[in-house]
């Protein structure tokens, strides 16, 4: 069996084109499964897995937990806010305690930058990021990317423009390293606070003027502004970002051709994007979605077979 070349799934910065190519292929697999009558398989017979999740999610989680059990996989879920972090556990307790119970895999989200990087260096366990404050969600881009390339055929070549809270978001640097390894130009564009000082170091285009950014790309990937992580105010009101950085179906029809609209949700509906651009027939938003589920089965399948 093909293997990833990493043991854990921590970012998409430090895994090859390869190990992207052959979760996908794993994906296009269990994707056919989960559209099956009976969408379970044995696979992951035997593997516990924990969902540790310090940070409030529903499309990963849920995602995360569909994808276990289609695998047959045994699930544990935890949620710090109703759990004994509230008295004072600290996460490497928190964590070895989960593992006493002989689990063998473990996804985490946290708010802190790096939490799961260093739980991989502490325990034995598999670990998979379902997003570390700011700085990766690598699922997320990997489902991102695998529906570009169910939509257009291939992620090569592709101009895709990744629009709003870049400074805030995990997303967008998970995609742009996926996107660049995969062989698309990737551009950024959002009011010039919300983008990181060294964005252009990693080899996008950077656009201000949201119009010409659509006019530019093959898919635009529309991000929400992430209130809970701004401490001061990057802008003066969101109805003025809304009014300068918001997507509605009339820029999209003025367009000489059609874009693909992506969303890795929540979204804030007429903010970031006007409903009937989020619901247009160009929209992939949910298709993301169901694509989650294999992607995250595909990692889950692969990871597993790399501790064996
Ligand atoms: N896309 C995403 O991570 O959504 P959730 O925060 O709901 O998991």
């Amino acid at each position: 069996m093909s293997t990833l070349s990493q043991r854990h799934l921590l970012g998409i910065k430090n895994i090859t084109r390869k190990d992207i190519e052959l979760i996908f292929e794993t994906a296009d697999t269990f994707k056919e499964v989960i559209n099956r009558p009976i969408k379970r398989v044995p696979s992951l017979r035997d593997v516990t897995i924990a969902n540790i999740f310090f940070e409030n999610s529903t499309r990963t989680r849920l995602s995360f937990e569909l994808a276990e059990k289609r695998l047959s996989a045994d699930v544990v879920n935890f949620s710090a806010s109703t759990s004994s972090v509230k008295k004072g556990e600290t996460l490497l307790d928190t964590v070895n305690n989960i593992l006493a119970m002989k689990v063998d895999m473990v996804v985490m989200r946290h708010a802190s930058v790096g939490a799961p990087h260093f739980l991989s260096k502490h325990i034995k366990a598999n670990i998979v990021n379902a997003g570390d404050g700011t700085h990766e969600h690598p699922t997320q881009a990997l489902l991102d990317a695998y529906s570009i390339r169910e939509r257009l055929g291939s992620v090569e070549g592709k101009k895709v423009a990744i629009i709003g809270d870049i400074l805030h978001s995990r997303v967008a640097l998970s995609n742009i390293f996926a996107l660049q390894k995969l062989g698309a130009k990737v551009m950024v564009c959002g009011p010039p606070t919300l983008l990181p000082k060294f964005i252009s170091s990693l080899g996008v285009q950077v656009e201000l003027d949201v119009k010409k950014a659509l006019e530019w790309c093959d898919v635009a990937n529309v991000l929400r502004i992430q209130l809970e992580r701004q401490q001061i105010k990057y802008f003066p009101s969101l109805r003025e970002y809304s009014l300068y950085y918001g997507i509605n179906k009339k820029m999209l029809d003025n367009l000489k051709k059609q874009i693909v609209i992506m969303h890795p949700g929540p979204i804030n509906r007429g903010v970031e994007l006007t409903s009937d651009a989020a619901d247009a027939q160009q929209s992939v938003i949910l298709d993301q979605v169901e694509n989650g589920v294999a992607i995250r089965m595909a990692v889950l399948y692969l990871l597993a077979g790399a501790t064996s």
